[in-house]
């Protein structure tokens, strides 16, 4: 308002004063960008760094020596006038040739005569490598930026700005490096109709109804988030696949879509439906053998190949959770693979997931995915991966590692791991996955002897494989902060870095992540770093300790319902998960029951198979015992089971203190979110642990150990608790 009505105060002087100096401080908050920090930025922040530290990085940025004669190479050109500028206040000066200390040169020796010059070695780099190195160019300092591709000269533009968002010298440095997994993907479960599937932060980025005319700037900003952690690739689609992203229309949007991401090296990827020959080609059949079946894919990829000449390939998810697939016809998941392969050829992947289990009643859902595709192991064409979640049954809180990998030798067999807290509390629990990748990462197969981690086999360190990927389900939506939650951006952070490098430390890139996001100030970054890494094991402790897995609700996957036996199949009810009565609980898959221990390598199954070496963490997966069952602490099972819910719950107290404590250090929009979604963690941790300790109860009618409260509530209570409109179904 303009002509406000002036203020009653403001006869009087010491007040005008004091108006006077709010009104100044109230210009100075809106003088602030909008959205100041409201999470959109993610770890790509560039908010000024402090003075002494600006100035020393003032002198070695005095110039930008690089062209923007490609996409590409003007992406990280952009990148690196919006970081510099936005971190030092100033931006460098853009030249053609170097002319004072301080100069950032980058490029391909393809492009730059300068860097040409150089004579640098650079085979090891690969295709997406880069070197970053101190140098005296033209008699000069200079930080030169060298890559093969153009793509590898981005990288190393986001990787020189990650060094200075963590506060690194830039002195005397020679570094290299380059991816250890080639195809690093998003798997976006996103529905054409915007519905994310296990999605919590919104709906889908992709506006299909808008496209191809109308290109969201956000996807050049999820393209920039991508690549500054080195994912190459997403799939943009739900696997539970709808043909008609295949048809004409949606293929035009994807090509749009494509050209908007190219330049930072990401590609696209498509989830096929198997039946889509029948569903929009009008065939009577998708019977992978069948010629005409054959030649309508073959059609398809040229179709999409002649909109899209980089296209990726196609992800499937055949006959699981009543999606169609070769099965249908009596045929393999190796027919089904390998036609689609044969109809993208050398242009593109197929990656067949192993996530299979069948409809009828079991005997342990976790041996399926390894009884179906062991045997067909040699069986794939080249350009196939078989794509395999971390563990045998579903992105539980912790699972140990799926027996598939080491399995397979002659198939590139590619990570899936969930980035969306589908299991973990959704967007509102703090769980940093970045321990959960790790975890799964180094542990040891014994696949070719000790030191076989998962990691290796992987990355095609032990077969020699050319083609190796990982797959991470996305977490993202159209929510301002893109993941719903502050801490949930360094899920997908996290698991870009991994998936370029899959032997680096989670608290590392923690670290990283911390201090981009945050601030460099240790204060900030150690308490939040402790926090992140000890967030894993509370959210075990709470949810499903000593092996427990799927005794959420079936359905929406939200809060505990351990005593649910309905549903069509078993395999989908938590009781045919801890099988718990009042003698005992946990599932025997020992040599005694299910046997799958039998299916991981001789040291590892040995050790899952003996009580006295199996871990604590992974006693109730393996085994049944009963409730009076002597743990390693002296504790009974259940004494033990009661305290892992209390430490839990109380890390959970620990987190929101240590979060309390960095009131004030953080901007106030990040820093009420994160506090108030704690809150809400500390109550359903709480209510994890009453409710299932109600339940145990009911079956084994032993009284709590001395200290522990009974639940507040009785077990009909948190029975009725029913929650239809949860998000992400
Ligand atoms: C889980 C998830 C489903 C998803 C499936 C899959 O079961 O709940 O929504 O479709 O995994 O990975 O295919």
């Amino acid at each position: 308002m303009r002509h406000a009505p002036r203020s009653r105060h403001s006869a009087i002087p010491a007040a005008r004063g004091l108006l006077r100096a709010l009104l100044l401080m109230a210009a100075a908050l809106l003088a602030l960008p909008l959205h100041a920090e409201d999470g959109y930025d993610l770890w790509l922040r560039y908010r000024p760094l402090p003075a002494a530290q600006a100035t020393a990085y003032r002198a070695q940025a005095a110039q930008l020596v690089l062209d923007a004669a490609t996409p590409t190479r003007a992406a990280a050109r952009a990148e690196l006038l919006r970081g510099l500028t936005g971190m030092l206040g100033k931006a460098p000066a853009l030249a053609p040739q170097v002319s004072s200390d301080g100069a950032i040169i980058a490029g391909t020796a393809a492009s730059s005569p300068l860097l040409a010059r150089l004579n640098l070695d650079t085979r090891a780099l690969g295709p997406e490598g880069y070197l970053i190195r101190s140098l005296r160019v033209n008699g000069r300092n200079a930080t030169v930026i060298l890559a093969n591709e153009d793509i590898g000269v981005l990288y190393g533009a986001f990787r020189l700005l990650r060094m200075m968002q963590t506060g690194a010298p830039l002195q005397k440095l020679d570094l290299a490096d380059s991816p250890r997994v080639k195809v690093r993907l998003l798997n976006h479960w996103d529905n054409l109709d915007g519905h994310v599937e296990r999605g919590y932060a919104g709906t889908s980025i992709w506006d299909w109804w808008k496209l191809p005319d109308y290109l969201d700037p956000r996807y050049t900003d999820y393209a920039r988030a991508n690549a500054s952690i080195g994912i190459n690739g997403t799939v943009v689609n739900n696997v539970n696949a709808n043909a008609t992203i295949l048809t004409p229309r949606y293929l035009v949007k994807l090509a749009a879509l494509a050209g908007s991401l190219r330049p930072y090296g990401i590609r696209v990827y498509v989830s096929a439906r198997f039946s889509a020959p029948m569903e929009i080609g009008g065939l009577k059949t998708a019977d992978p053998l069948d010629p005409a079946v054959r030649a309508w894919w073959r059609a398809k990829a040229d179709e999409i190949y002649k909109l899209i000449p980089d296209f990726g390939g196609l992800l499937v998810k055949a006959n699981s959770e009543g999606q169609p697939g070769p099965q249908d016809y009596k045929r393999t998941h190796a027919d089904g693979a390998n036609m689609l392969a044969e109809a993208l050829g050398n242009r593109g992947i197929v990656m067949w997931r192993a996530f299979v289990y069948s409809n009828e009643n079991p005997d342990d859902r976790a041996k399926q995915a390894y009884t179906e595709f062991k045997p067909l192991d040699g069986k794939f064409a080249d350009n196939v991966l078989v794509q395999v979640k971390n563990g045998p049954i579903d992105f539980q809180p912790r699972e140990p590692f799926s027996p598939l990998f080491g399995a397979m030798p002659k198939t590139p067999v590619m990570m899936e791991f969930q980035v969306t807290k589908e299991y973990l509390g959704f967007a509102t629990h703090l769980v940093y996955l970045g321990a959960l990748f790790e975890e799964v990462l180094q542990t040891d197969t014994f696949a070719r002897g000790a030191g076989s981690t998962v990691a290796k086999v992987i990355d095609g360190e032990f077969e020699g494989h050319a083609l190796t990927g990982m797959a991470g389900v996305a977490n993202i939506g159209d929510d301002r902060d893109w993941c719903g939650s502050t801490f949930n951006q360094a899920n997908w952070y996290a698991y870009g870095r991994l998936a370029w490098n899959p032997t680096q430390s989670a608290r590392d890139i923690a670290a990283d992540w911390a201090r981009m996001t945050f601030s460099a100030d240790d204060s900030v970054v150690k308490p939040v770093v402790d926090m992140m890494m000890a967030s894993r094991e509370a959210v075990v402790d709470y949810m499903t300790p000593l092996g427990l897995h799927h005794l959420m609700g079936t359905g929406h996957h939200y809060g505990p319902m351990p005593w649910d036996a309905s549903g069509a199949r078993a395999d989908w009810k938590p009781v045919y998960y801890h099988r718990a009565d009042k003698d005992g609980i946990g599932f025997d898959r020992s040599s005694k029951g299910t046997n799958a221990v039998g299916q991981y390598a001789p040291p590892v199954a040995a050790k899952f198979d003996d009580l006295k070496q199996i871990p604590d963490a992974d006693l109730l997966w393996f085994h049944r015992v009963a409730w009076d069952y002597r743990m390693r602490s002296g504790r009974t099972l259940w004494e033990e089971l009661v305290t892992h819910y209390a430490r839990g719950i109380d890390e959970v107290k620990r987190m929101r203190a240590t979060w309390a404590a960095l009131a004030g250090r953080i901007d106030a929009e990040r820093f009420t979110k994160t506090a108030a979604f704690l809150g809400v963690q500390q109550e359903e941790a709480q209510w994890w642990r009453d409710a299932s300790i109600a339940y145990w109860q009911s079956l084994n009618g032993l009284p709590l150990p001395a200290g522990a409260a009974p639940p507040p509530q009785t077990l009909d209570y948190y029975k009725s608790l029913s929650f239809p409109l949860a998000p992400g179904r």
